[in-house]
């Protein structure tokens, strides 16, 4: 994953470095570098750790400088110490460059470099690459592009990386392949970054790189691009949508809990011109330039990862219930690897939160090459999956910066509700009279939310009951199935809590063995979706003496008697539920999370983009 900045321009480099690290922190803080040059000198600075230790590192440092690149590392290659920290020197020390991705044929060059008496410090790709750039320039007698271009033609895998020269103290050289980059132009100034947060406070101006790409960003001369086969390209300027106080937390301790509480602004966001209240209509233009292509087709295959995966398995629910068309829910690591079953009448649903997940992008590509349709939906705008699909549909979420996801959640839940009731309109699979109960109830949805989140304190006090456990299981049944995945998944991920999503019923086949009064049970029982099976679901829980945990409909009494703590939620539409029920689910898990005094934005070993396989 790994962040990358880099800044050349008028400006003392660092602060904005720094400034730059810290919003692409989610990437990655295994270690934190920089690299500037200033008076003659490449300096470069490493710390283990976060970008705050790199801060006080270099607190006693030259940190001068009006030309720098820094990086903040999710460790691939290499365990996440000073050695194998960004950036890297090459053997002379003149170039040093940092990297996000993978190269995928170091050995075998690192093998070629060390016969030509090249050797290495760190147990890293980056330094192979560095190394062949600074050998390739100097067999060659050519400047820094044509050297990273000569390179980049021997290296298999993904990249995207920024190189700078001690004695070229004007131009930085950045490339990408699968890995996401973005730049941004000021006056008489560049700015490079992994995404455009770290650049959004200084220039609304950017280019997105496209893949094998190479970008010379020189003082005093326009950006210039060219292929990694030499084909020379005209910058596509764009204008960057997003403001900084998106990118703050506005008085919330965490992101997390800011994201949570901003559910109901970017639910109306997501259907902001699409759902009409007036007209009981819901509008997406990507579904009415391609009705043909979702009319027609035989199948839908739904690719994602993570809690995206979990978006899309509510969507099956819907896409089948909805439009009858049968739909497979593919983690995109497995698809893309299993030689798969794809034709021209698939419609395939790419989902991912960042737009930059290594494995949906190589699921797209494959699915693409065998001549399906390509519908994503994303929440980043210009990021590599939008970029490669034939269509889509922006969630419009705003950035997300707590590595756990939960208003991209429910935004990508709403696009597919969506988008299912739509097709199965234009098809004649449900009635106009319930589609248009739906699109009523759906613009609903925003202020339930609002009923829910104040119910806040209530699930802070209890939470703190949890701290004790060890493993949690959470149950639920039909479309409330992938709510229990989802909801086990954010406690996992942010409490290090072991806790397991299972179908309610599926719970007599396993996970009831490990029931005791220790174990907290979370039983999503809302009335609308086999309430009363999932009732009896609960008895045999209780029958264990375990720890019940209900998502109750507002009014019912029966499952809160039977709960040790219960959270109740507006009644709605089934196919809605998701959407409420979700709610409480993050609260719980962040709340637990905080008092076991976890870092909820940044949980240990993860990261929020995911751009390695
Ligand atoms: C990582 C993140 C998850 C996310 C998943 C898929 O694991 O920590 O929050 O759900 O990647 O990411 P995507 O950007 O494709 O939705």
């Amino acid at each position: 994953m790994c962040g990358i900045v880099g800044y050349i321009g008028k400006q003392q480099a660092y602060p904005i470095l720094i400034k730059g690290l810290q919003r692409l922190e989610y990437r990655g803080y295994d270690s934190a570098g920089i690299a500037l040059i200033h008076d003659g000198k490449l300096n470069v600075y490493k710390a283990k750790g976060k970008v705050a230790d790199l801060v006080q590192f270099a607190s006693q440092k030259d940190i001068s400088g009006n030309i720098g690149i820094a990086h903040t590392r999710w460790a691939t290659h290499g365990e996440p110490n000073l050695v194998n920290a960004h950036p890297h020197y090459s053997q002379s020390e003149e170039l040093a460059i940092i990297h996000n991705g993978i190269i995928e044929n170091y050995a075998l060059l690192k093998e070629g470099l060390i016969k030509e008496g090249y050797t290495f410090h760190s147990e890293t790709d980056t330094e192979v690459l560095v190394q062949l750039i600074e050998y390739v320039k100097k067999s060659n007698g050519v400047d820094l592009t044509s050297a990273v271009q000569l390179a980049l033609n021997q290296v298999i895998g993904a990249y995207a990386i920024c190189v700078i020269e001690k004695s070229f103290p004007d131009v930085i050289v950045a490339a990408r392949k699968g890995s996401p980059l973005v730049v941004g132009i000021g006056i008489d100034e560049f700015f490079l970054a992994s995404d455009a947060t770290p650049i959004v406070e200084y220039t609304d101006q950017v280019v997105y790189v496209g893949d094998e790409e190479i970008v010379t960003l020189q003082r005093g001369k326009s950006i210039e691009i060219k292929t990694i086969a030499n084909v020379q390209k005209t910058p596509e300027i764009k204008k960057l949508e997003m403001t900084i106080s998106q990118l703050e937390k506005g008085g919330y301790p965490h992101f997390m809990i800011k994201e949570i509480f901003e559910q109901p602004k970017t639910l109306s966001d997501s259907m902001r011109g699409r759902v009409s209240i007036d007209e009981k209509s819901i509008k997406l233009s990507g579904f009415i330039d391609n009705k043909e292509k979702f009319l027609n087709a035989k199948r839908i295959i739904i690719t994602a990862c993570g809690t995206s995966w979990h978006a899309g398995l509510i969507g099956k629910y819907a896409f089948e219930e909805f439009a009858r068309i049968p739909v497979e829910v593919e983690y995109s690591s497995e698809f893309r690897y299993r030689n798969p079953v794809i034709n021209e009448q698939d419609l395939v649903i790419p989902i991912s939160q960042s737009g930059e997940t290594a494995d949906t992008l190589a699921a797209v590509e494959l699915a693409k090459s065998k001549g399906a349709f390509i519908f994503g939906i994303c929440n980043v705008v210009g990021a590599s999956i939008p970029r490669m699909t034939h269509s889509g549909c922006y969630t419009h979420a705003g950035p997300e910066i707590g590595v756990a996801s939960t208003k991209a959640f429910t935004a990508q839940v709403t696009v597919l509700l969506m988008l299912a009731l739509l097709i199965g309109k234009e098809k004649g699979t449900i009635t106009n009279a319930f589609y248009e109960k739906c699109v009523e109830e759906l613009a609903n949805i925003p202020n339930k939310i609002k009923r829910i989140l104040e119910q806040n304190e209530t699930i802070s006090q209890f939470a703190k009951t949890f701290t004790y456990a060890q493993n949690f299981i959470y149950l639920g049944r039909g479309y409330n199935f992938p709510v229990a995945l989802e909801g086990a998944l954010k406690l996992k991920e942010i409490s290090y809590i072991h806790a397991e999503g299972y179908p309610a019923a599926e719970m007599k086949h396993g996970p009831i063995a490990l029931i005791s009064q220790e174990m907290p049970v979370v039983v999503i029982a809302t009335k609308a979706g086999m309430y009363e099976k999932v009732v009896s679901n609960i008895q045999e829980i209780k029958a264990r003496k375990g720890k019940i945990i209900s998502i109750v409909t507002e009014g019912d009494v029966v499952v809160k008697n039977l709960s040790d703590y219960s959270i109740s939620i507006p009644d709605t539409e089934e196919c809605f539920v998701p959407l409420l029920a979700a709610i409480p689910l993050q609260l719980m898990a962040y709340h637990i999370a905080v008092v076991k005094g976890c870092n909820v934005d940044q949980p240990r070993n993860l990261a929020k983009s995911v751009t390695v396989e």
